[in-house]
């Protein structure tokens, strides 16, 4: 009798500890089951389980490094815990599997933790039945450790094959190169105004462990925080990848020219066309991302012209000396900083935004003065957001204007035969890698 009492006391207490909360752990679950299960953008389910969980910038970051590194391996956590598994369970219980395995072979994450956190999470998602199946597989796996890891050809694994397949055609060795800087944090690349890169504030910048780029961009660690850098709140600077930066700069932009950019937010082009002299509209066609652009324009003190328009109808007043189209795409170039990208991406997307980039581009046609320039460019290491558009645009009578060696004279790998600009992260890979972008250079028929 007393036995029993005291066996319903323990229970209970068992209970209550599994319903303790654990907001690490819930947010990264509920973002891991929005990206893998719907298809949501990382960053929004972040926001959005941070929002609803009323959780600390301590927990979000947590969150946010055990939901991004389950991403990032995602390929290689599948394999490693199939042959554990003799039934498939449903997927959000095997998304919590694969979430306790990050923590074992990625985290460092102490094993009794990772296997109770899972088995906790297990039963406040109503997952009970499914507690001890948790319980036994993450014990075996605590127990035989990262020698699961050895044989297995991690970079292959971690990117599907349709992805794999396309990159190839960049370059047989470009995969790989890719995989293998997806599998770390990228770092953090500022661009500083153009007046401050011979002054003192780079000598502090270089202090504050920033290296110098070969195009004048500085690069910090993955970790740094980047409002802490020197002079943030005054405008001295904004983040902007590497390759980010070069298409803008390729346009070459003269004080005194009407320069628009039809798709700016959150504005680290428009910045740099701004930065020039140039009279630059901004144009950008979600309330969300306009607040973002605002916020860049007023911390750099900055004079654009915004305008909120869909920039596939807008017209400007006067025809314009240069337009630069950062067009929506499927931004698997930026995937080692977004990994979600990898799962969430599906080839019909390609077709669908290669609408949308030839709207753009028929578009901008019509803003242009005969003789001006245009450049088009997107985030995306896949052919038809990239060398097809631009062909697509020579289709629409755009005479292409090929980037010269002497241009791209800091980074000559990126040059294709073609003229165009093809970076990916597996360049200066020695350095830290650099997003993968492509760009392309036209003249507006007279
Ligand atoms: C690749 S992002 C631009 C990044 C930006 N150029 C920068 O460097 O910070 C593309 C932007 O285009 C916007 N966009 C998409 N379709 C648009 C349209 N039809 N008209 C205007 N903006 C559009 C998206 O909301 C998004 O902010």
């Amino acid at each position: 009798m007393v036995s029993s009492r005291h066996n319903t006391s323990l229970s209970k207490k068992r209970n209550l500890l599994f319903l303790q909360k654990d907001p690490t752990r819930d947010i990264a679950f509920d973002v891991l089951r929005a990206c893998l299960n719907h298809r949501y953008p990382l960053t929004d389910s972040l926001l959005r389980a941070v929002n609803n969980h009323q959780a600390d910038p301590r927990d979000r970051a947590a969150a946010h490094r055990l939901a991004a590194t389950t991403l990032r391996y995602f390929g290689t956590l599948r394999t490693v815990i199939e042959p554990f598994l003799h039934k498939e369970p449903p997927e959000s219980v095997q998304i919590a599997l694969i979430m306790g395995c990050t923590q074992l072979l990625y985290l460092d994450t102490p094993p009794h933790a990772a296997v109770n956190t899972i088995v906790s999470l297990l039963h406040r998602y109503h997952f009970s039945p499914f507690a001890g199946l948790a319980n036994a597989v993450l014990r075996k796996i605590a127990t035989a450790g990262r020698s699961l890891l050895k044989n297995l050809d991690q970079p292959r694994l971690n990117i599907p094959p349709w992805l794999w397949r396309s990159w190839s055609m960049i370059g047989t060795d470009v995969p790989r190169a890719i995989a293998t800087t997806l599998c770390h944090e990228a770092p953090l690349d500022i661009t500083l105004r153009p007046n401050l890169l011979n002054t003192i504030l780079l000598d502090t910048m270089l202090e504050s462990g920033g290296m110098l780029l070969p195009n004048g961009s500085l690069r910090f660690s993955a970790d740094t925080v980047v409002t802490q850098l020197p002079n943030y709140a005054e405008g001295a600077f904004w983040v902007q990848d590497v390759a980010a930066s070069l298409p803008a700069s390729l346009l070459s932009v003269q004080k005194g020219e009407n320069v628009t950019d039809l798709c700016a937010a959150p504005g680290g082009k428009t910045a740099q066309l701004a930065l020039t002299g140039a009279n630059v509209t901004a144009i950008e066609n979600n309330p969300a991302r306009i607040a973002q652009l605002q916020d860049t324009i007023k911390r750099l003190q900055i004079a654009v012209n915004l305008i909120q328009a869909d920039a596939t109808t807008w017209n400007p007043d006067v025809l314009q000396d240069a337009i630069l189209i950062d067009a929506p795409c499927s931004a698997t170039g930026i995937a080692r900083r977004h990994p979600d990208v990898l799962w969430t991406k599906r080839q019909s997307d390609i077709t669908t935004l290669t609408l949308t980039q030839d709207r753009l581009i028929a578009a901008a046609k019509n803003m242009i003065r005969p003789g001006g320039r245009m450049i088009y460019t997107v985030c995306s290491l896949q052919k038809e957001e990239g060398p097809d558009r631009a062909k697509a645009a020579e289709s629409m009578g755009f005479i292409p204007d090929p980037f010269t060696r002497e241009e791209l004279v800091f980074l000559p790998d990126a040059l294709t035969p073609e003229g165009w600009l093809r970076t990916h992260p597996g360049l200066w890979q020695e350095r830290g890698g650099m997003d993968g972008f492509f760009a392309a250079r036209f003249i507006r028929k007279n």
